[in-house]
């Protein structure tokens, strides 16, 4: 994962460099370190073990002079979080230093080749071998830094973001991508690198995505040149971004967890927009219209992602079987590309992922698409690797989502998975028109449906206290409310760090009953719909164990009430679209416990907001 910026141009380059950390912080906050090429032809490396905050007090009295610099912040996958493995790396004569977002997966051949040649090594990462190589190569072939890089990266197997600079020479940065994101921010007389667009946007909208393989030559005061690692030259188009400085910011909440929870109900209405129109009765998603022959001769949809994506994932599965009537099957992109799946040409194949940079999930895509499957991208970050390498998709325009814990594009998620089911089964005519009406008009009405649940946010908060100190909890749910269990019980291991699991109501029974006495809290959601009866039974199984039962309901229940310990209200809505409803309490509990607990909320430890190595 890790977060990579680098800045050439005629402004100081440390606090620029130092800001955009903090922004890319969500990736990775095992180490942070900084790079800078100054005047005095001296090349100044910095780094610590910790986060941006703390580099930014080890530098308080170094120099950090110079109009050019490279930064990293780290999430560790080879050698443990230190200051040593932090990156920059230098190479051995300390006259290259190079930050890296990735995987070299050869390293330990590369490394043993380069010990024979003389080579010692200051850290235990797949990344100080690259800078060594490249080093080696300038060295061996007497070469500019440039041609170095790629003859290194020839040499490479794996994924990378990197960016590269020398001594001597504080006007040049060498950057290149394969499998790891990388963007340019063009501006007037200067230029930025970054994993994504949030340490650039302040400065300037006008951005280019690398491409795999490509090698860019940021030279000082000259336009930006592009050569592949083949050594083909290149030219690439400059986008402009609509993304805005403030939704990266806070906005007054204590954590950015908080403000994407309470967002929901404008994030649910701009992921609706222009798609929704009540006033005709119409659904429009041009990703399927354009291609409707190939949805509706679907032999099956398979539904690839991970984590809360895969979650929202399964709600897709009882979406598309129920209203579209087409089999779905749902994988983790990590299980499905390495067993061998039997995949048909006539398959679509819907990939979920909010930040459109899973490594899992492309890769899973690459296997579909080589197949012969029709791929639909459902993705949040806009021109991200997933929606730059699938047939046709859906965003979700949430806008960007900084909390590690997914919330409002989850939501968004499911909202457009409602959206796709409704399209599509519309035309198939597996949905009635009377029926397709009502849904829509349901749908219609969900944005405000969340704004009536946030306000129970104080009696949640309370509801919080009592159970902060529990060491395990279980989630139920059956149906349409299974995934929703899933991923309450992830929300709150992610960020509290105590044990919980979701499970189907009507498994207790099969096994995990056991678990449960006095000290174990049950979260129940028990909304009035399908299998209503059936999981009041289920709670009173657990009642009678002891259990204690948190149960979130339908607003005009009864029932549970009598039964449940506690109870969290929600608005009716169609079976359906229930999900929507009933996470947010969930994501609410899970917060309000790991504030209690003093945890770092929006950057949970172990974790990383997108997960760009497998
Ligand atoms: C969500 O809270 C998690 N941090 C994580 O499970 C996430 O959903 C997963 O890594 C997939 O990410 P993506 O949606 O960006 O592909
Ligand atoms: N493999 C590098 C390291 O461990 C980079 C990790 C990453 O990009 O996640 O330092």
């Amino acid at each position: 994962m890790c977060g990579i910026v680098g800045y050439i141009g005629y402004r100081e380059a440390y606090p620029i460099l130092i800001k955009g950390l903090y922004r890319l912080e969500y990736r990775g906050y095992d180490s942070a370190g900084i790079a800078l090429p100054n005047r005095q032809n001296e090349l100044n490396v910095y780094k610590v073990k910790g986060r941006v905050s703390d580099l930014d007090e080890f530098c308080k009295n170094k120099d950090v002079s110079g109009t050019i610099g490279i930064a990293h912040t780290r999430w560790a996958t080879h050698g443990e979080p230190s200051n040593n493995n932090a990156h920059p790396h230098y190479s051995q004569s300390e006259t290259l230093a190079l930050i890296h977002n990735g995987i070299i997966e050869n390293y330990a051949t590369l490394k043993e080749q380069l010990i024979r040649n003389g080579y010692t090594f200051q850290s235990s990462t797949d990344t100080e071998v690259l800078v060594q190589l490249i080093e080696y190569m300038k060295i061996l072939n007497k070469t500019d830094l440039c041609t170095a890089v790629q003859m290194a990266l020839n040499q490479v197997v794996g994924a990378y973001a990197i960016a590269v600079v020398e001594e001597n020479n504080p006007d040049l940065i060498i950057a290149a991508r394969k499998s790891s994101p990388l963007v340019l921010g063009i501006g007037e007389k200067e230029t930025f690198v970054a994993s994504d667009a949030s340490p650039i946007i302040e400065y300037t909208n006008r951005v280019i995505y690398l491409e795999d393989e490509d090698i860019a030559v940021i030279k000082r005061n000259a336009p930006v040149k592009f050569v592949t690692i083949g050594n083909v030259e290149k030219t690439h188009e400059i986008i402009k971004l609509e993304m805005s400085l403030s939704q990266l910011e806070k906005g007054g909440y204590p954590h950015f967890m908080l403000k994407e929870i309470f967002e929901q109900p404008r994030t649910l209405r701009d992921c609706m927009r222009g798609r929704v129109n009540v006033d005709c009765n119409n659904v429009i998603l041009s990703g399927i219209l354009d291609n409707r022959e190939r949805f509706f001769n679907a032999r099956r949809i398979l539904i690839l992602a991970c984590g809360t994506s895969w979650h929202a994932g399964l709600v897709g599965e009882y979406l598309f079987e129920e209203l579209c009537r087409i089999p779905v099957e749902v994988e983790y992109s990590s299980e499905f590309r390495y067993r061998h799946p039997v995949i048909f040409p006539d398959d679509i194949v819907i990939t979920i992922s909010q930040s459109g940079e899973t490594a899992d999930t492309l890769a899973a895509i690459d296997l579909v698409r080589k197949a012969g499957a029709f791929v639909y991208g459902l993705c949040n970050v806009v021109g991200s690797s997933i929606p730059r390498n699938t047939d046709s998709g859906s965003y979700t325009h949430v806008g960007p989502e900084i909390g590690v814990a997914s919330t409002k594009a989850f939501t968004a998620q499911l909202m457009v998975l409602s959206m796709m089911a409704l399209c599509i089964g519309r035309e198939k005519k597996t949905i009635p028109e009377p029926r397709f009406i009502e849904l829509l008009q349901e749908l219609n009405s969900i944005p405000d449906k969340v704004e009536q649940i946030l306000k129970t946010n104080d009696k949640i908060k309370e509801l919080s206290n009592i159970f902060t100190y529990a060491h395990n909890f279980i989630y139920l749910g059956r149906g349409y409310s299974y995934p929703v269990a899933l991923e309450g019980a992830l929300k709150l291991k992610e960020i509290s760090y105590i044990h919980a699991e979701g499970y189907p109501a009507a498994e207790m029974k099969h096994g995990p009953i056991a678990l449960i006495d006095n000290e174990m809290p049950v979260v129940a959601i028990a909304t009035n719909n399908g299998t209503y009866e059936k999981v009041i039974s289920n709670i009173q199984e657990i009642k009678a164990r002891n259990g204690r039962v948190i149960a979130v309901v339908s607003q005009d229940d009864t029932t549970v009430k009598n039964i449940a310990d506690y109870v969290i209200e929600i608005p009716s809505t169609e079976e359906c679209f229930d999900p929507i409803l009933a996470i947010i309490p969930l994501q609410l509990l899970s917060y309000h416990i790991a504030v209690n607990k003093k945890r770092n909320v929006d950057m949970p430890r172990n974790l990383a907001k997108s997960v760009t190595v497998e």
